[in-house]
């Protein structure tokens, strides 16, 4: 199981690479527009932060031709453990086809349907990324199309990872884990709520009080 950070925030990327185990970070235009700075020091930087771990880099072109040239200087600039997502287009796939025979990870975003996700595996994506909460909000069943994308990697053979992405609670977020995928792109404000409620803060006081009553302030190492 997989987790990354959706996230370009250069803050939020060094808390939370120190915090947990966390494969990578990924981003898109919209998530690098939100930094409102400078493209490349920002990408260098993240590279900076995370060192080899993965990060997901997305084009912004329409045809083939240019997503491979922005490719090329996203892999150039950013090193091996560098993802090129590109949006599952026909344009897209065309890109992916070319990228893989050049040895880069490819990463399918804009994932809707199981179509898409099998196409961008024929030409050997390394992960395709569906968009639960987009696809939920055209009344589409995320689940049950993470399930199918599943299902059929598996049926097939296919080494194509399942990179679920476009959350906006916790509960989107494991039914893409239970329905198959392997990998999850989370933003920090989810990752927060998984480990951050009043339920759990009054367990650890509760054991934190009938401690101090018997032991006061001493930690173990101090005993
Ligand atoms: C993944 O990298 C996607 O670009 C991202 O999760 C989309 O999220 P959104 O639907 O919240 O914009």
């Amino acid at each position: 199981m997989e987790i990354l950070l959706d996230t370009a925030n250069l803050e939020q990327i060094k808390k939370y690479t120190s915090l947990y185990d966390i494969t990578g970070v990924t981003s898109n235009p919209t998530i690098i527009s939100k930094e409102n700075t400078d493209f490349w020091p920002l990408l260098l930087e993240i590279r900076k932060i995370i060192g080899e771990k993965q990060l997901h880099v997305q084009v912004t072109t329409d045809t083939w031709e240019e997503m491979l040239k922005e490719a090329d200087a996203i892999r150039t600039k950013l090193g091996n453990e560098t993802y090129v997502k590109i949006p599952t287009t026909e344009q897209g796939i065309c890109a992916m086809k070319h990228l893989k025979a050049e040895g880069a990870n490819v990463t399918a975003t804009a994932i809707y349907t199981a179509q898409q996700a099998m196409m961008a595996s024929s030409v050997g994506a390394d992960y395709v990324a569906p968009y639960f909460n987009r696809m939920n909000n055209l009344n589409v069943d995320s689940k049950k199309v993470i399930r199918e994308i599943s299902q059929l990697f598996q049926i097939h053979n296919k080494e194509t990872k399942i990179l679920a992405a476009s959350f906006k609670n916790t509960e989107q977020v494991m039914d893409s884990l239970m329905s198959g995928a392997q990998a999850v792109t989370v933003s920090v404000d989810l990752l927060t709520t998984m480990v951050e409620n009043a339920i759990i803060d009054f367990a650890v006081n509760g054991f934190k009080k009938d401690w101090t009553k018997i032991y006061g302030e001493k930690k173990i190492y101090e005993l």
